[in-house]
């Protein structure tokens, strides 16, 4: 029966090839469909043909929205915010933003530095395409997040990855200095990140953008899992940097992982006047601007601290949780490493102890997961980590228990398996 369900998970998968017959344009058809998302697809098609699935690939929030921002949105249409807003945002929108990062972060720059968009994703293509030309150089530390490669390859630059195992995934300034070269044009940073829930600890971040703004290079600093970093690490926005850093810096931000608003579509850029008007530019011919009434409920969340604060505070204390059960649980399972994640909701373990010629890759085991337990977890070789798996915590205690007895067990036999 799976080998019916995997044929038809082919044909309607997406490829990276479209039919022969549609001249696809050469900038896509260099793009790799994205993996996170077809981990999800696979959940839901199993689920839909009547499996208990256990889906530890989930890249989103488990939460509701807050019932507080939902009634915000609503109060937004009802004063009939249904029409075209300026491209950069509703000027409340922008003006909360900047005075949200002035009163948590003491961040100092003005509203006309922010520009609202379709989700952290919109942030991330408006900046690497106002920035870069075919042939520039981009660094982009391992593990990445899926996208960060492809929106390089869409404009025609260059990846240059920097390896960052033996520091455990956390990039150093190190590394990028010895990176850079002429050519290098910007650095695409995520901390927290995903998929590794490493965080860069402030001062390293801050001697990074250091060594960058010396050689001219640009930064862009995704901060979508900036809420959901676990004491004793710190949070740390590179918008709080003084103005002669923030130069060379891109902010990209997100309501989608932080008040659980993956399907509200919007986020922001934070980046100097110049920068943010090309971006604005650029948007104007693509999306207009993100939806009304959402700019103005995000507005309001952001204006109310304290409700806004507890919304995000209970779904850390959940996520904590749930990480102090996950860590220490992998950690036992005799042959599987994971570094402890200090932000976001991931886990990257390292599966290369149970590779051998039947299991050759981590894809290998994450099918192993999938057709003996159906248990659905992301394969690492889509974050340039082979050899690894990504385990998300964004799912309920129990569900993440079940899912992790299954794979002990399956990872267990393995080992007996080649031990014979
Ligand atoms: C690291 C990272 N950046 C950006 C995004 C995009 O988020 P959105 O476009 O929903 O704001 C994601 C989503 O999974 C992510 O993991």
């Amino acid at each position: 029966m799976f080998d019916s369900f995997f044929k038809l998970q082919k044909i309607m998968m997406p490829q990276n090839t479209i039919t022969k017959s549609f001249p696809v344009s050469r900038n896509v058809e260099k793009l790799q469909a994205s993996s996170t998302l077809k981990a999800a697809q696979v959940a839901g098609d199993l689920r839909e043909r009547g499996f208990d699935v256990i889906d530890l690939s989930v890249g989103e929030p488990d939460f509701q929205t807050p019932e507080f921002i939902k009634e915000f949105a609503w109060e937004g249409l009802q004063r009939g915010l249904t029409k075209y807003t300026p491209t950069s945002g509703l000027k409340t929108f922008q003006e909360s933003i900047a005075e949200f990062y002035a009163e948590e972060f003491g961040a100092s720059f003005s509203p006309k530095e922010v520009i609202a968009t379709c989700g952290g994703k919109q942030a991330l293509f408006n900046a690497a395409c106002t920035l870069l030309n075919p042939g520039d150089k981009v660094l982009i530390p391992k593990p990445y997040w899926v996208t960060f490669p492809e929106i390089v390859n869409f404009v025609g630059a260059k990846n240059v990855f920097i390896e960052t195992e033996e520091t455990d995934f956390i990039l150093t300034a190190e590394q990028v200095k010895n990176s850079i070269t002429p050519k290098t044009k910007l650095l695409i940073l995520n901390s927290p990140n995903n998929p590794t829930g490493r965080v860069i600890p402030p001062e390293e971040m801050r001697r990074i953008i250091e060594v960058c703004a010396e050689k001219e290079v640009y930064v862009l600093t995704d901060e979508c899992y900036l809420f959901f970093v676990y004491p004793p690490a710190e949070v740390f926005t590179s918008a709080s940097l003084p103005a002669d850093l923030r130069k060379y810096i891109c902010v990209a931000g997100s309501f989608s992982k932080t008040y659980a608003m993956t399907g509200w579509r919007i986020g922001y850029t934070i980046a100097n006047e110049e920068w943010s008007r090309a971006m604005s530019k650029l948007q104007s011919h693509s999306t207009s601007h993100p939806t009304s009434f959402v700019q103005y409920a995000c507005a309001c969340a952001m204006q109310d601290n304290t409700k806004s604060k507890g919304a995000v505070n209970s779904m850390r204390a959940e996520y904590e949780k749930r990480r102090a059960w996950l860590i220490p649980s992998l950690q036992k399972i005799e042959g599987l490493k994971c570094s402890n994640p200090e932000g976001a909701f991931y886990a990257l373990v390292d599966v290369r102890g149970f590779l051998n010629a039947k299991l050759k890759t981590s894809a290998g085991i994450a099918d192993l997961f999938l057709k003996e337990a159906h248990v659905v977890v992301t394969d690492g070789a889509g974050f340039g980590a082979d050899g690894f798996l990504r385990i998300s915590y964004a799912t309920d205690l129990e569900n993440l228990k079940k899912g992790v007895a299954k794979i002990k067990n399956l990872l267990q036999a393995t080992k007996t398996k080649t031990a014979i």
